[in-house]
């Protein structure tokens, strides 16, 4: 019988942020096309292409979809040329239409781990509630209204409502907890998309002047953040959301039964992950792609939750 490969997190993270880079280098000349279809294609082939050349039996776990919805990347895809088996979670392009409208913060994102490490979420919407690290675990909850929320906080960081920021997607369901958080005082970030960089914004408030993530977004992006957080350090808390008998069938063929659970960080990321995630259009986070005649430049954010490194890693390379 032969012996499992181990998940040698150290060596495959720089092969992770070759697939971030390439994915973000395709993507980007999409970038203001106002061709959302395009930018995500173009990262989903590069990010397969890249993919393939790593040494790893992988599985997508998060992925475009399922399988008849999604040619490439679907959810339950193999990748890889062989070697330790592993889970991935990704989103080749988070913020299509960003790229699309040339905004910024789009990004894209990749996470690893060993088999059964991430929460195979479902295609559905996620309550989410993030905060950066350096606080007691459960400080604010899913179950606090949206003022409860800042006031614990407050009150952990010695500091009034009005001193903290809040990030949350602009979306008319979100109308009355934006009415309720500016109630308190405290300000708002609205972002367009691109709720994966709005909950890592959380982990480096010193940085990006953010306190606190709220507000409900993609579940598969929910559990990506959560391994963005579990190597940058933070909290994040997701519970999933259904509007129909749909959603719930494909939370079940997901192998999830209670429907109403929150999901802590680590329940959503349950071991040691690596993750890494390239800017494609520049934000607070991540400079964009950078092109000059003939050379392109890219920064990548490369991660591992085992020893909390961050690393900020510039590629450059002559290019068309
Ligand atoms: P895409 O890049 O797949 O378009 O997702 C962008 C995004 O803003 C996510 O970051 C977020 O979780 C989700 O869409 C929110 O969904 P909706 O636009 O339906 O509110």
């Amino acid at each position: 019988m032969s012996t499992p490969i181990d998940f040698n997190d150290r060596m495959l993270s720089l092969g992770l942020a070759r697939v971030a880079e390439q994915a973000a280098i395709s993507s980007a000349d999409w970038i203001g096309r106002g061709d959302e279809k395009a930018a995500d294609q173009a990262a989903v082939n590069a990010m397969r292409e890249e993919l393939n050349k790593l040494e790893i039996s992988g599985v997508v776990v998060i992925g475009e979809g399922e399988r008849d919805e999604a040619p490439m990347l679907y959810i339950g895809e193999e990748v890889g040329s062989g070697g330790p088996g592993v889970d991935i979670a990704l989103d080749p392009l988070e913020g299509t239409t960003l790229t699309a409208k040339d905004m910024p913060n789009a990004l894209t994102v990749i996470a690893m781990g060993p088999r059964g490490s991430m929460l195979h979420a479902p295609d559905v919407y996620m309550e989410k509630l993030a905060i950066g690290p350096g606080f007691a675990e459960g400080v604010v909850t899913l179950d606090m209204t949206p003022s409860e929320r800042i006031a614990a906080l407050a009150e952990a960081k010695g500091c009034r409502p009005q001193d903290i920021t809040v990030c949350i997607l602009e979306r008319p369901r979100h109308e009355e907890m934006i009415a309720e958080v500016r109630s308190t005082g405290a300000g708002i970030r609205l972002i367009t998309d691109g709720d994966v960089a709005g909950v890592m914004h959380c982990a480096e408030p010193h940085i990006t002047g953010i306190d606190m993530y709220m507000g409900s977004g993609g579940a598969p992006e929910g559990v990506l953040a959560a391994a963005a957080l579990k190597c940058m350090g933070g909290q994040i808390f997701g519970r999933l959301l259904f509007r129909n008998d749909d959603e719930r069938g494909r939370a079940t063929k997901a192998g999830i039964t209670d429907f109403d659970k929150i999901y802590t960080r680590d329940e959503m990321v349950t071991a040691d992950v690596i993750f890494a995630a390239t800017g494609v259009t520049g934000g607070s986070l991540l400079p964009g792609i950078k092109r000059e005649p003939g050379w392109v430049t890219t920064e990548t954010l490369l991660m591992r939750s085992k020893t909390g490194s961050v690393r900020r890693m510039n590629y450059r390379n002559p290019h068309k």
